[in-house]
């Protein structure tokens, strides 16, 4: 089923859905949330083409505001649709990836815990391709996202599930959309517990300086895409 045809189908209901994904008898209770289509680009401004991203790296961008971090990620195998559940207990089925492959994910890359998220400086959420470093906080799996704030850890190839740790929540999702004519890859909102509203209130200061007055402004056009070890300085291991 095409990423379209799957958020159309959220959005006449749910036993559309649940006939499309052949699921049991439950309600999906978060719907897609539309925000502006945007165009995913190169640091040049041209579309990124999808089989460009190199597999399990770390790409960011941001959406749908201007100071709201998304990791894109090719997981570089498929990706099957996963009900998923937020921390007020409201379900949704996360659609899987997109591309060729079903591989290409993106992420809110703020923690369901305390917030972090990367910046230009320091992040502490990341991607990591086999399992942690630390042997305090043992992995529950290989290729999750890691928060090494207090070691919260996601699994991008089951929507972003939390497998370990404090976070109560998947990461929210971010919808793309594959154009398989021209192989770009367009944003076009969230599906899952959105934190943004306590992100500006948590950081409000701290956004202002780093984004200016432009902070809460969706993003609008096309979102440049950049490798996080260009993005940001001090990227943490752990
Ligand atoms: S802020 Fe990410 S685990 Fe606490």
């Amino acid at each position: 089923m095409e990423r379209r045809e799957f958020v159309e189908a959220c959005a006449l209901g749910a036993s559309g859905a649940i006939a499309l994904m052949g699921q049991a008898a439950w309600a999906a209770q978060v719907r897609p949330k539309s925000y502006e289509r945007v165009l995913l680009v190169d640091e040049a401004g041209k579309p990124l083409r999808a089989s460009s991203l190199r597999p399990q790296t770390n790409y960011l961008f941001h959406y749908p505001f201007e100071s709201t971090p998304v990791f894109l990620l090719d997981l570089g195998k498929r990706t099957s649709p996963i009900v998923l559940e937020t921390k007020d207990k409201s379900r949704y089925t996360w659609p899987g990836g997109v591309g060729s492959r079903s591989s290409i994910v993106a992420f809110s890359a703020i923690c369901a815990h305390k917030l972090v998220y990367p910046t230009r400086e320091l992040s502490f959420i990341s991607f990591r391709k086999g399992a942690a470093l630390n042997p305090q906080t043992p992995s529950k799996g290989n290729d999750l996202i890691h928060c090494c704030a207090d070691h919260s850890q996601y699994d991008p190839a089951k929507g972003a599930q939390v497998l370990n740790g404090p976070a109560d929540q998947p990461l929210c999702a971010i919808l793309l959309e594959h154009n398989a004519r021209d192989d770009s890859l367009t944003a076009t909102g969230t599906l899952g517990g959105e934190l943004f509203d306590d992100f500006f209130r948590k950081y409000e200061m701290k956004l202002s300086l780093e984004v200016g007055p432009g902070a809460r402004q969706t993003v609008r056009g096309q979102g440049v895409v950049r490798e996080l070890e260009q993005f940001c300085r001090n990227p943490v291991r752990c």
